[in-house]
């Protein structure tokens, strides 16, 4: 195995999308920031250095940091932030993963534009399972702002209200050939007829659901979230906002300019959303531009399914499964019940209670309404059992049944507010039922664990029924995963063996419900022996 170092200069940068001029934040002047190409095994230490006027932390999203939570990233959680001027090294050791997962920043809301591609290729030696792709290609879906993002974020926060949607879906940090002023840096891959090409999908959009499909081409799936899958073939796949999903595709069409495309998966009912297509062109190389002036024909635009399509979503999901049998606990020592969704409180009218009918926007699980400390991070408390920085009340059921089919008691969608922890003993097995509350939002809710890989062991719509679904649970093959989309009206559950200590934060990755409070955090306590144990904070800890 090697030992991988880089370093993360965090800047700004001055980039023009849509017609206008932009200052963004961007990790060494690169937008989407550099991709991190690594193996199974492999150790990375990354020096991050803040030359932005902001605080900042960055995220290795999926990555498990065993034993290193102080790697992990999420401020005020695991570590307190960046300063301007100071710096961090983030030191892990990646253990038994292999595919594609992200970093983005985990600073209020800079990862809008703070992200990139991690790949983790099989040991040295080691192949795939499946065919080897001549050509791989990471396509990170973004979301961009014509706003400065932190002006976005204060808006919602202050006014309570919702914030405003972006101003375009983005391919590698562009939006491609169907907005203004785009069409010159449109994102390419050129093929050549009969070449495998494994495409990497990363949802990095803010706030999002996205489809993504690929024109005239079959896709099959591979693996997701950096965990193998059985592999099945369709034509289209809904990434939730953390998501990655690995596809390959055979370039055996007539050699052609074909859109790759992404387009708002949003849900029914209202929920407001930008319905453009964002796209990147995949090429033939030996396609002919026999237009005028060697003029190129335009690409074929692929059919994307309507954005309220959740048939489609449900039929893909569904189909993402182990390679083989899985060790799914089986046995639970910790059965729960988390509520996940949108709520507010009531206010006086005035320019901090923009929200509907007097209120202001929140979120919650269980009720709660998650506030991240300020004075120090969840685990710097924990570790160094500092006092009246959080409590570890979190409850395990909500405080009232809930029912779609009778009213929604106030108890679920009026929170309270608090930084409640939920203690796990080393080595606990856990069942997560996530029961969508569909209160407000009409949004699936990507629900992310840090530190962890889930097992997925059912999903539905409707009220979970504990005796008809829990039979129907799947523990033979279900997939493994550290995001999942908590389907609107409905419901999923998870399984997972508490085997990593330290704090570890479980939340809505988008980004506004998570600012609204969607999210709490684990506290698993050591086991015995090395092996079983979180190591020390590093010297260079930033502190608050
Ligand atoms: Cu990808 Cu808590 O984040």
């Amino acid at each position: 195995a090697e030992t991988h170092y880089h370093q993360f200069v965090v800047q700004a940068k001055t980039v023009q999308r849509l017609c206008k001029t932009r200052n963004i934040i961007t990790v060494n002047g690169q937008f989407p920031g550099p991709t991190l190409d690594v193996r199974n095994g492999d150790t990375l230490v990354i020096k991050v250095l803040n030359n932005a006027r902001y605080n900042i932390t960055i995220h290795w999203h999926g990555i498990r940091q065993m034993r290193t939570p102080w790697a992990d990233g999420p401020e005020f959680v695991t570590q307190c932030p960046i300063q301007p001027g100071a710096t961090y090294t983030y030191r892990y050791t990646i253990e038994d993963q292999e595919g594609t997962l992200w970093w983005h920043a985990h600073s209020r809301w800079l990862r809008a534009t703070v992200y990139g591609a991690l790949i983790i290729r099989p040991k040295l030696g080691s192949p795939y399972p499946f065919p080897q792709p001549k050509i791989e290609f990471p396509v990170v879906l973004g979301e961009w702002w014509n706003s400065n993002i932190l002006d976005t974020m204060r808006q919602a926060v202050f006014t309570g209200a919702a914030p405003n949607v972006s101003n375009a879906y983005t391919i590698n940090g562009q939006p491609g050939d169907l907005y203004g002023c785009s069409r010159q840096d449109t994102t390419r891959l050129s093929v050549s007829p009969g070449d495998t090409i494994l495409l990497r999908v990363i949802n990095a959009a803010l706030n999002q659901q996205l489809f993504f499909t690929v024109a005239n081409h079959r896709l099959t799936v591979v693996a997701a979230d950096a965990v193998y899958s059985k592999a099945f073939a369709t034509n289209v796949i809904m990434v939730g906002p953390g998501q990655t999903t690995d596809v390959l595709l055979t370039a055996d069409q007539n050699p052609g300019r074909y859109y790759m495309a992404a387009r708002a998966y949003a849900s029914p009912k209202n929920a407001p959303f930008d319905n453009t297509t964002t796209t990147a062109i995949l090429e033939y190389k030996s396609a002919s531009c026999t237009g005028r002036n060697g003029a190129c024909s335009r690409p074929i635009l692929p059919r994307l399914p309507a954005y309220n399509d959740t048939n489609t979503v449900t039929a893909f999901s569904t189909q993402l499964k182990s390679p083989s049998k899985a060790e799914v606990p089986l046995k639970i020592d910790e059965n729960s019940f988390f509520t996940v969704g949108l709520g507010f409180v009531f206010c006086n009218p005035g320019p901090r209670c923009q929200g509907p009918n007097n209120t202001r926007f929140a979120a919650s699980m269980n009720n709660v309404s998650f506030v991240l400390p300020r004075r120090t991070s969840l685990l710097q408390a924990y570790f160094q059992k500092i006092p009246g920085i959080y409590t570890t009340d979190f409850p395990p059921i909500p405080p009232v049944k809930f029912d779609y089919t009778g009213n929604v008691s106030r108890a679920l969608w009026q929170p309270s507010f608090g930084t409640k922890l939920y203690k796990l003993k080393f080595g606990s097995s856990v069942q997560i039922v996530l029961q969508d509350t569909s209160i407000f939002s009409t949004e699936d809710h990507p629900i992310h664990l840090h530190g962890y890989h889930f097992y997925v062991v059912g999903q539905g719509f409707g009220n979970f029924n504990p005796g008809t679904d829990t039979a129907n649970f799947n523990l033979n093959d279900p997939p493994q995963r550290n995001t999942i989309d908590v389907p609107v009206g409905g419901w999923a559950v998870i399984r997972f063996v508490a085997d990593n200590p330290g704090v570890w934060l479980f939340h809505c990755h988008i980004d506004t419900h998570l600012t609204w409070g969607l999210g709490m955090a684990f506290e698993v306590e050591n086991g015995v022996g090395e092996l079983q144990t979180m190591e020390p904070p590093p010297a260079d800890l930033p502190r608050c």
